[in-house]
């Protein structure tokens, strides 16, 4: 388990579900990806508190999501258990592969989680996530991309388009070519479209994202 994550998402969940209810756009935008391919069971990794996959269970999907932060997912369960809803949440970390072993999944759905490692780690993490996926199973994700002038190139240069604000917090900006390469081998791209997210923090301040969300079939 990756205590330095845990610690850090811990620390700011305590605060309770701090960009409030609503699913991300990319969700929202997800969900009739999911559709339209006839996806049944979606995987949720770093779901956080649950917004979004407490909405994905509400739109018929059967919904397993799991964090590194326990905190997170104690608000999630308690969430969909006061909404009656049926959601599969664990305490697990991504890169632990003898969790989920022999368990495949229609749709993958992530939600501004690749871009906050480095190079060699989302490399690892999109490995485990294709494993995850059965055949013509389709992924979905949200990550920063280089046109976020509001937080690119913020703090010391780590790697290419990585920046660390605080140490050992990376964040890492996508170029629409980065992607396609980095999916090329194993993902046909449906879609890799700009959208902006309005992050609204408990203390009422607000940030605009300019975030990639990307669909796209394993092969
Ligand atoms: C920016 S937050 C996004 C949360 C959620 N996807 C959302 O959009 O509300 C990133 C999340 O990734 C989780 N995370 C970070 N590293 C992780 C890991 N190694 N395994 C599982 N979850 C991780 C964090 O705990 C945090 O909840």
């Amino acid at each position: 388990m990756n205590t330095v994550m845990k610690t850090y998402w811990n620390m700011r969940y305590n605060d309770g579900c701090i960009w409030g209810y609503e699913p991300c756009p990319s969700a929202v935008m997800s969900n009739d990806w999911f559709h339209k391919h006839r996806v049944v069971n979606v995987l949720v990794p770093g779901c956080g508190y649950g917004r979004n996959s407490l909405w994905l269970a509400k739109q018929g999907f059967y919904v397993t999501a799991f964090d590194v932060s326990d905190t997170a997912i104690e608000l999630a369960v308690e969430q969909s258990r006061n909404q009656s809803l049926d959601i599969e949440y664990h305490v697990a970390d991504v890169f632990d592969d003898t969790f989920l072993v022999n368990r495949y999944f229609d749709g993958i759905y992530l939600s501004n989680v690749i871009h906050l490692f480095l190079n060699e780690q989302r490399r690892s993490l999109l490995d485990r996530l294709t494993s995850l996926l059965r055949p013509n199973g389709i992924l979905t994700f949200s990550c920063i991309s280089v046109f976020d002038t509001n937080n690119y190139g913020i703090g010391s240069e780590v790697e290419s388009n990585t920046f660390e604000k605080h140490e050992g917090k990376p964040l890492h900006f996508f170029s629409e070519e980065e992607l396609r390469h980095v999916l090329s081998n194993n993902y046909e791209v449906l879609k890799c479209q700009l959208h902006t997210q309005t992050e609204t923090d408990p203390s009422g301040e607000s940030e605009e994202l300019k975030l990639w969300f990307v669909v796209a079939r394993k092969l």
